[in-house]
C-alpha cells in the first residue's frame, strides 16, 4: 500500500508553486493547518543531471529547515522545533530527457519524499518550449517514456498532474485514457487546457466523466481534482457532490487565506504572527544557505506580504510601507511601530 492509499476520502493537497511551495511555505502552511499532502515546486531533472544544476536542484528539494543548525544553535531550534511537519511531501519533477527522469527518481526516495509527480501542465512558454510541462500533452509517447523510467528507478510511487489538453478541451478523451492505461498511483486533473491557462473557470462539468474513465480504466488510480478550489469549505462541497474523487488540489487559495486547510478564521493578529513566523523562518533558511555559500534572496518576500495584511481599514497603506523595506529585520520595525 502507498501512502496516497491511505489517505482521507476527500483529502486535501497543497498544489506544487514555484517560488511559492518551497520548504519556508510549506512549513508556514503547516504552522496555520497543514493539507493532508504537500507538493514541492518543480525541479528540472535535467538541471539535476548536469554538475552545474545540481546543487539548486537540491536546494529546492530540501524537505527541512536548517537540520544543521537546529543541532547546534538552541535559538534556531526553538523555532525550527514548532514546525513538527509530519504531512507527506511529493517532489515534483519536469523535463523530456527519460533518462535524467530515472536519475532523478532514483535519487528522491533517498532525500525522504513519499512520491514523485511528473508535471504535464505547466503552461510556462519557456517550459513548453524545452519539451516538458504541458507540451507532454503533445508528444505522448515521450510522456509515457519518461513515466516508465522514472518508475523503473524508484519504489515511490509515481504521480502525474496534468491539464484537459493542450489547446481544445475534447483533448481529455484521448490524453486521459493514455495516462491511466499507465495505472498511476495518483492523477491530479487541473481542470483547463493550456490555451487556457488559469483564466477560464475549471470544467467542473467534466468530472463525473473523468470519474467514469479513472473507474473504467484504472479504478486504483488515485483522482485529484484542481482548479478554483479555494479552501476546505469548497473541498468538502465537491467532495459531496462528487464522491468519486479522493482529493482535492488547492493553489491560489492558500494566497488569500493561508488557514484555507482548515475552517478556521484566522484574526488580524493571526495573520500578522504568522508573517511574523515566515520571517523567522525566513531568516533561517537564509542563514543556512549561506553556510552552504549559496542565497536565499529577500525580493521573493514580496509576493507574500499581501496574503497577511489585507482585509482592514489601512491594509493598504501599511502594505505599502512593508512592500518599501529591504530586510526582514525592517519589516519587522515596522510591524512593531
Ligand atoms: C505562482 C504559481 C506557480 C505554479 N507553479 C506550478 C508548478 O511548479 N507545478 C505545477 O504543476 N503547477 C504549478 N502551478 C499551477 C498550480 O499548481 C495549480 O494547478 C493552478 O494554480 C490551478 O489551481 P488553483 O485554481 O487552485 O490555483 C502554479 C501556479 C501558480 C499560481
Amino acid at each position: 500500500m502507498n501512502f496516497w492509499q491511505k489517505l482521507p476520502h476527500g483529502f486535501t493537497v497543497l498544489a506544487p508553486m514555484e517560488g511559492v511551495t518551497d520548504v519556508v511555505f510549506r512549513d508556514v502552511v503547516a504552522r496555520a493547518g497543514a493539507p493532508d499532502v504537500f507538493f514541492t515546486e518543480f525541479t528540472n531533472v535535467s538541471s539535476f543531471a548536469s554538475e552545474k544544476g545540481r546543487h539548486d536542484a537540491l536546494e529546492r528539494l530540501d524537505l527541512k529547515i536548517a537540520p544543521n543548525l537546529s543541532k547546534t544553535d538552541p535559538n534556531i531550534s526553538k523555532i525550527t522545533d514548532r514546525a513538527t511537519n509530519s504531512t507527506p511531501v511529493v517532489a515534483q519533477i519536469w523535463g523530456k530527457n527519460p533518462k535524467h527522469f530515472g536519475d532523478l527518481a532514483s535519487a528522491l526516495e533517498e532525500l525522504g519524499f513519499a512520491g514523485l509527480d511528473i508535471n504535464m501542465g505547466c503552461p510556462d512558454r519557456h517550459v513548453n518550449k524545452a519539451g516538458g510541462g504541458a507540451a507532454m500533452i503533445k508528444t505522448p509517447d515521450l510522456a509515457l517514456e519518461c513515466i516508465k523510467c522514472a518508475r523503473k528507478n524508484t519504489k515511490l510511487p509515481v504521480s502525474v498532474k496534468t491539464r484537459l489538453g493542450f489547446t481544445k478541451i475534447e483533448e481529455y478523451k484521448t490524453w486521459l485514457p493514455l495516462l491511466l492505461n499507465q495505472h498511476l498511483a495518483a492523477l491530479t486533473v487541473h481542470l483547463r487546457t493550456r490555451k487556457e491557462m488559469s483564466k477560464a473557470p475549471a470544467h467542473y462539468e467534466l468530472i463525473p466523466e473523468i470519474i467514469k474513465l479513472r473507474d473504467e480504466i484504472s479504478p486504483e488510480t488515485i483522482l485529484i481534482i484542481n482548479g478554483d478550489i479555494d479552501d476546505l469549505k469548497s473541498a468538502k462541497e465537491l467532495s459531496e457532490k462528487y464522491p468519486g474523487v479522493d482529493g482535492f488540489m488547492i493553489g491560489r487559495g492558500v494566497f488569500k487565506n493561508p488557514y484555507c486547510f482548515t475552517t478556521h478564521e484566522p484574526t488580524r493578529e493571526e495573520l500578522q504572527n504568522l508573517f511574523l513566523y515566515h520571517l523567522d523562518i525566513f531568516d533561517i533558511r537564509a542563514k543556512e544557505l549561506a553556510s552552504r555559500d549559496s542565497r536565499y534572496p529577500y525580493e521573493p518576500i514580496k509576493h507574500f506580504i499581501k496574503i497577511y495584511f489585507t482585509s482592514f481599514d489601512g491594509a493598504s497603506e501599511l502594505r505599502q510601507k512593508l512592500m518599501e523595506c529591504k530586510s526582514t529585520s525592517e519589516l519587522r520595525k515596522i510591524l512593531e511601530q
